[in-house]
């Protein structure tokens, strides 16, 4: 069975070695995500420990899709901002684990998130992903339009200079 929820920051911590087991699957599989290889278990969870503060001031909140019970997904929605700032929201590393893709959890993720930052207030999402890579397609198919591309914005895991389509959604 899955289900989607929301973490607690204490939930998190304690789910650092799954959170890192995912991140560091879908970066092997390629995924441009921010890190290049390569790239080590204890390097994916320092970025989730990292993470932490944010999650336990507010300003982030962190989702996972479970598979009976295993992390197999997760998204995160940012809700800092300045104070001109604070209608948006941006919407970060949907990840879903290589094993458990093309089944919607990416889709659910992302209505998820979207939920939160509406019931946050929030009427502006935007993100980012490679051009023309699969994040893309999952972006368009709920309304996503493309703000804009800048070529070679980062490495792909090989080290490899590539464009990015930064995205927008009003809700
Ligand atoms: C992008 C990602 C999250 C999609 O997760 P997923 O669970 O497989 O996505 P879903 O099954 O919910 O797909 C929803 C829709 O997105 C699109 N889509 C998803 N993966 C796609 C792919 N590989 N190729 C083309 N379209 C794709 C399709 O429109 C799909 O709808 P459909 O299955 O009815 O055709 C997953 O491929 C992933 O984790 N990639 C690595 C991390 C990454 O690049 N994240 C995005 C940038 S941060």
């Amino acid at each position: 069975m899955t289900s989607i929820e929301i973490l607690s920051p204490a939930a998190a911590e304690a789910a650092l070695p799954d959170l890192a087991a995912l991140l560091h699957a879908c970066v092997l599989d390629g995924a441009s995500i921010g890190f290049v290889l390569p790239f080590a278990l204890p390097e994916a969870e320092a970025f989730w420990r990292d993470g932490l503060p944010a999650l336990q001031s507010g300003a982030r909140r962190l989702l996972v899709a479970r598979d009976d019970g295993r992390i197999v997904g997760s998204t995160q929605v940012g809700l800092a901002g300045p104070p001109n700032g604070r209608h948006r929201a941006e919407i970060t590393k949907v990840l879903v684990h290589p094993d458990a893709r093309r089944r919607g959890l990416g889709r659910a993720l992302m209505l998820k998130a979207e939920a939160i930052a509406a019931a946050d207030g929030r009427s502006l999402l935007i993100l980012d992903t490679r051009s023309d890579d699969a994040g893309e397609a999952l972006y368009r198919s709920p309304g996503y339009a493309v703000t804009g591309v800048v070529p070679d914005y980062a490495c792909s895991p090989r080290g490899v200079p590539e464009a990015c389509t930064f995205m927008h959604k009003r809700l």
